[in-house]
């Protein structure tokens, strides 16, 4: 049975961070606040006139250089954003044109904090039904592009990012199975109201503040550790793999107190969950793609072992992939 194997990982974080104690100065919060309700210390923030293609750019550039894949040779690019260069066209094809990736086929997927998750699962059924051989994966965001500097209940959690995947086919080993879920009936939990056709941009949305986000925290927070628990045990079931034998987990990075919780419900012991959120805050997309990149920059993963993604995030939207790395 054939499947697909991730061959590179990349990332890209922009220079320039933004600590706690630089958020004091902006609005009414504190550096033991963000540290205890979210284990955030600090974030990175782009330049003006970075966009996400720009960050996707540099992380697939490592992706592809340490996949040994050259970027004609691919056949799918797909990149996983909630804050794309401009609605269309996709940020996807910017990436291409950056990249010179002249055979590929490109697309955008809007799956919030699953989006890497997402678009993991897609690539890998392109590869294994034979239709693509290799695809460049990535999960972008300039999430200060849409945060309310004004709002310390969510400026304070959110910064900017990339990562990327190389994914090759494979008969043996790879991605062994993925679970994916959504409930739509919540989406005001977590939304970018404005600048869509329900709401266009105008004085109007802006004097609203709708090109902001908007969240509800708590409700999100209780339905995040059930529902990642939830989706990381259906995808190890449909792997026929048992808890006990992962090696690492990637959750998406939220909020500690969400990934600490989900640990123990899994009956995980810390080492072998990856966290990085002290570092970076939430990335969505990017969150989960870092991670595994990080990961696997520091050794934590290696050949034969099984590893976890497990997300969740506006939409509402989850999933949760089951790799053997090889
Ligand atoms: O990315 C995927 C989806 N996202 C999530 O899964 C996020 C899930 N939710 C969370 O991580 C947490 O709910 C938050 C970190 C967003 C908030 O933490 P919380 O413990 O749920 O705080 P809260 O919203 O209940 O607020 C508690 C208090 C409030 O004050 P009062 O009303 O109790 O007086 C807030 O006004 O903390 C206040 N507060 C702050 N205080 C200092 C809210 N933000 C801040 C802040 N600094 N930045």
């Amino acid at each position: 049975m054939r499947s697909a194997k991730i061959v590179g990982l990349g990332k890209y974080l922009p220079p320039r961070k933004l600590t706690n104690s630089d958020l004091e100065k902006m609005v009414e919060t504190s550096d033991d606040w963000i540290t205890t309700r979210t284990g955030i210390k600090k974030r990175h923030i782009v330049e003006k006139g970075m966009s996400a293609s720009t960050l996707a750019k540099y992380a697939a550039r490592q992706a592809l250089k340490r996949a040994g894949i050259k970027s004609s040779d691919l056949d799918l690019i797909i990149v996983a954003t909630i804050t794309p260069d401009t609605q269309f066209p996709s940020t996807a094809c910017y990436l291409q044109n950056h990249l010179h990736a002249r055979h590929a086929a490109c697309f955008d997927v809007s799956a919030a904090c699953a989006g890497f998750v997402y678009a993991l699962t897609c690539a890998w059924q392109f590869i294994s039904t034979g239709f693509y051989k290799n695809a460049l994966i990535v999960g972008s965001e300039v999430l200060s592009s849409i945060t309310d500097w004004q709002d310390r209940s969510t400026c304070v959690l959110f910064g900017d990012g990339a990562g990327a995947a190389v994914l090759t086919s494979t008969s043996r080993g790879g991605i062994l199975s993925a679970y994916l879920g959504s409930d739509g009936s919540k989406g005001d939990f977590l939304i970018l109201p404005g600048g869509g056709s329900r709401f266009p941009s105008s004085h109007e949305t802006i004097d609203q503040g709708l090109h902001h986000i908007k969240m509800k925290g708590n409700e999100l927070f209780r339905i995040a550790v059930r529902i990642m628990v939830q989706a990381a045990k259906k995808a190890l079931k449909k792997a026929k793999v048992p808890v006990r034998d992962v090696k690492m987990l990637i959750p998406h990075q939220a909020n500690i107190r969400i990934i600490n919780a989900v640990t123990k419900r899994l009956k995980l012991t810390p080492e072998q969950v990856y966290v990085n959120i002290a570092r970076y805050g939430n990335m969505s997309s990017a969150s989960s793609a870092i991670a595994l990149c990080e990961a696997w920059e520091e050794e934590k993963i290696s050949r034969g072992d099984v590893i976890v993604l497990d997300a969740f995030g506006g939409g509402l939207v989850w999933g949760s992939t089951v790799i053997r790395w090889i």
